[in-house]
């Protein structure tokens, strides 16, 4: 029977479903991240679900290496189109632009329900998925980092409820655990990343890019405040 490892990027997906979740991976392509959870033992049955055929018969190739076949309820749909509120307390959405989470759990109003649990990896637009959701009655609990090789991915633990609103800064970079080693480095990478934006803008000369420019700058005084309160706690 096939064992499932899982990359740091899903194993820190993982981390952030609570045990005994009745779970729904939306855009599951192989389905390793609920075929670990079942083998595990941290959940009894999941929905996994895929836009494509092509993904969702993946994800039924790896259930029947693993023989979790009839524990796994394989829907193909747009989203969560196909899966009813009430059949899962859990969605996890990883692997998608921000835009397409978001896209998704606008089409599913019963996301903001109470006692429902999300668990969000944006591969881009992460700021703008940090707005929407803080705009459409989420609440960010909180954020976590996985690192594979040069690569930071950010994992949001997110239910629904109204938060303290986000500062530039962390709508960017999102409100990271400043005791985690790997935030310091991220920052680091986020500075650069707004840099070489304010290049770009600096060598443009219209008002649009100065306005720009400005606003940019409040963002990278921001990180490198974030950066400095890392540092304090890591004795730096
Ligand atoms: C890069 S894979 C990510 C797979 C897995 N979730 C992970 O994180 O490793 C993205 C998957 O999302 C699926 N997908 C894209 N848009 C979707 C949508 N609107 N609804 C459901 N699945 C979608 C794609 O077909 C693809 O299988």
């Amino acid at each position: 029977m096939k064992r499932i490892e899982l990359t740091p990027r899903l194993r820190a997906v993982a981390d952030l479903v609570p045990a005994g979740a009745r779970l729904a991976d939306v855009g599951t392509d192989h389905a390793y991240l609920p075929a670990w959870l079942l083998q595990q033992g941290l959940i009894a049955r999941a929905i996994v679900s895929d836009l494509r055929a092509g993904p969702l018969s993946r994800a039924r190739e790896t259930a029947a290496a693993c023989g979790l076949e009839d524990r796994m309820d394989f829907r193909l749909c747009d989203g969560l189109s196909g899966i009813s509120p009430g059949e899962a307390d859990t969605v996890v959405i990883a692997g998608m632009g921000g835009e397409t989470i978001a896209a998704i759990l606008a089409a599913a109003p019963w996301t903001r329900r109470e006692g429902v649990h999300l668990v969000l990896q944006p591969m881009s637009t992460q700021k703008e998925l940090r707005q929407w959701l803080q705009e459409s009655g989420y609440r960010i609990v909180l954020e976590r980092l996985a690192r594979e090789g040069e690569t930071f991915y950010n994992i949001l633990s997110v239910e629904p409820g109204p938060m303290p609103p986000l500062t530039r800064g962390e709508l960017w970079a999102g409100r990271q655990d400043l005791r985690d080693p790997q935030t310091g480095p991220y920052l680091d990478q986020e500075l650069r990343r707004a840099a070489r934006i304010g290049e770009g803008l600096r060598r443009s000369e219209t008002r649009l890019s100065r306005d720009r420019l400005e606003r940019l700058e409040l963002l990278i005084r921001e990180l490198n405040e974030m950066k400095k309160e890392w540092e304090h706690g890591h004795g730096n």
